[in-house]
């Protein structure tokens, strides 16, 4: 981990799994973590963890990503208590296969867009007064390698709160490409102003108390897909990684091209390598298109940049 000064960090679902992980690891490199978690109760015993090891204590923030109020709430908070932001890390997201039927959240949008794509959004545009105050501002997406098995994935524009398609699994990947495709799209909007990645993240073993909160028809595959899977400490490992890294996306980039060529190097998998996104993400039109619909779902966000 090369950058020594110490920065400024925010990153949600930091209760659990990759996320708490990445967070013990930052805060015990020295760097001031920000915890974002919607349960106060999980996120207390999270800072127990990551302030074990920390220079500088790690800051509980409550947020509920799937509630626009909490978010509004919590970026208050931030800009309150803190002057500059180096880093968000957009991480936490919900995969529940027990939601077999779609649910709709008090803002009236299904729960996995609201909650996997929607709620980063708005907090990405809420901090981004406080990333444009930073020296080198980096904002770090979460996606999935399970999107190598959809190459023709689209965003069903038309039909985005609609349950006539909703699967737990279909939900999930819809709002995983929209995080690629706003990591691309905050790329060419601040042009260089900000550092954006997106990571392919692979099968990860969930913590051992997720599993056993399971119902009986799940744990099974999931025990097995733990054998095949790498663990949260590793992934936590790019995560940091990723955030301290001195170089930015576009060492890998070529500004000449377009498309693919000009935006290569945003989405990465877990050791950092550049990797071809679904074509869908580098659709300039459906970039467009779903940055605007996500701004008239949030209400016409004011931007920093
Ligand atoms: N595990 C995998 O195989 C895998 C594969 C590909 C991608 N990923 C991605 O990797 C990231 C981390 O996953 P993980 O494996 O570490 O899973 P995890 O242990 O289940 O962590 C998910 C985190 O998101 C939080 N969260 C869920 N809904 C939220 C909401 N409405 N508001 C705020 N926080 C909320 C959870 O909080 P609670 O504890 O309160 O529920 C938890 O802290 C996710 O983006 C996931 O999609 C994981």
């Amino acid at each position: 981990m090369t950058r020594s000064r110490p920065l400024t960090i925010a990153i949600t679902g930091a209760n659990s799994g990759i996320g708490l992980r990445a967070a013990e690891q930052l805060a015990s490199a020295g760097h001031r973590v920000l915890a974002l978690c919607r349960n106060p109760a999980r996120g207390r015993a999270a800072l127990e963890t990551i302030n074990a090891h920390a220079r500088h204590p790690a800051t509980l923030v409550v947020a509920d990503l799937s509630d626009p109020g909490s978010i509004d709430a919590a970026a208050g908070r931030i800009s309150q208590e803190f002057g500059h932001l180096d880093v968000l890390i957009n991480n936490a997201a919900i995969f529940e296969q027990t939601l077999r039927r779609p649910t709709c959240t008090a803002a009236g949008h299904e729960l996995f867009w609201a909650t996997n794509h929607l709620g980063p959004f708005h907090l990405t545009a809420r901090l981004s007064p406080l990333l444009c105050a930073a020296a080198r501002p980096r904002l770090i997406n979460v996606a999935s390698k399970g999107l190598l098995t959809m190459p023709r994935i689209r965003i069903r524009f038309d039909q985005l709160d609609d349950p006539a398609w909703y699967s737990p699994t279909r939900a999930y990947y819809h709002a995983k490409l929209a995080q690629i495709m706003v990591s691309h799209s905050l790329a060419l909007r601040t042009a260089g102003a900000l550092d954006v990645a997106c990571i392919r993240v692979p099968a990860v073993q969930l913590d051992a108390d997720r599993v056993a909160a399971m119902p009986g028809w799940l744990r099974a595959p999931y025990r097995v897909k733990r054998r095949l899977s790498a663990s949260t400490d590793r992934l936590g490992d790019t995560y940091a990684r990723l955030a301290l890294r001195p170089e930015t996306w576009q060492a890998h980039a070529d500004p000449s091209a377009r498309g693919r060529a000009a935006l290569r190097g945003i989405y990465v998998e877990e050791n950092l390598r550049p990797v071809t996104a679904p074509a869908f993400a580098y659709d300039a039109d459906a970039l467009d298109r779903l940055w605007a619909v996500s701004q008239d779902a949030s209400g016409d966000l004011p931007w920093a940049w």
